[in-house]
């Protein structure tokens, strides 16, 4: 082999990892997008239990199953003080619309 088709080798198999990596791309956003949603849902587990499927004191409802557009509705109703709350109201004011949706769409998923 000479110098030159060495270098052409070289340059062929950075071109096939640099493919390799392009093309699992839209996978890996697709995992950081779930890892971030579930980071979002991770933040209810201290009061609503472990994946939302609530705690034994049973004073905090579960989350786990509960249907996306219920869970929208109550936490919209949290964010502008239409729903009396505790904590909810407080807390539901730190999520943006589209947080809220993709939390909801979380939880609903899960199992009771
Ligand atoms: C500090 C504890 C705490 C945390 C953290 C918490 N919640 Fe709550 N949640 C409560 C309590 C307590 C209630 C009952 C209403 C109240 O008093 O605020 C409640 C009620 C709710 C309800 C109403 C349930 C129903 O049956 O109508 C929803 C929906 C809800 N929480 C969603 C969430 C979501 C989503 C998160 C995470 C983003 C979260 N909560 C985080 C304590 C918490």
């Amino acid at each position: 082999m000479t110098p030159t088709s060495a270098f052409a080798a070289r340059v062929r198999r950075a071109g096939w990892v640099l493919g390799l990596a392009l093309g699992a791309a839209p996978a890996l956003a697709q995992d950081a997008q779930a890892l971030y949603v579930k980071a979002l849902a991770a933040t209810c587990a201290n009061c609503h239990g472990t994946f939302g499927r609530g705690i034994d004191t049973g004073e905090v409802p579960a989350l786990a199953g509960m249907p996306a557009t219920y869970m929208v509705a109550q936490m919209q109703a949290f964010k502008k003080g239409e729903r009396p709350a505790t904590v909810m109201h407080q807390l539901a004011k730190g999520f943006s619309d589209e947080q809220i949706q993709q939390i909801a769409a979380y939880f609903a998923a899960q199992k009771k």
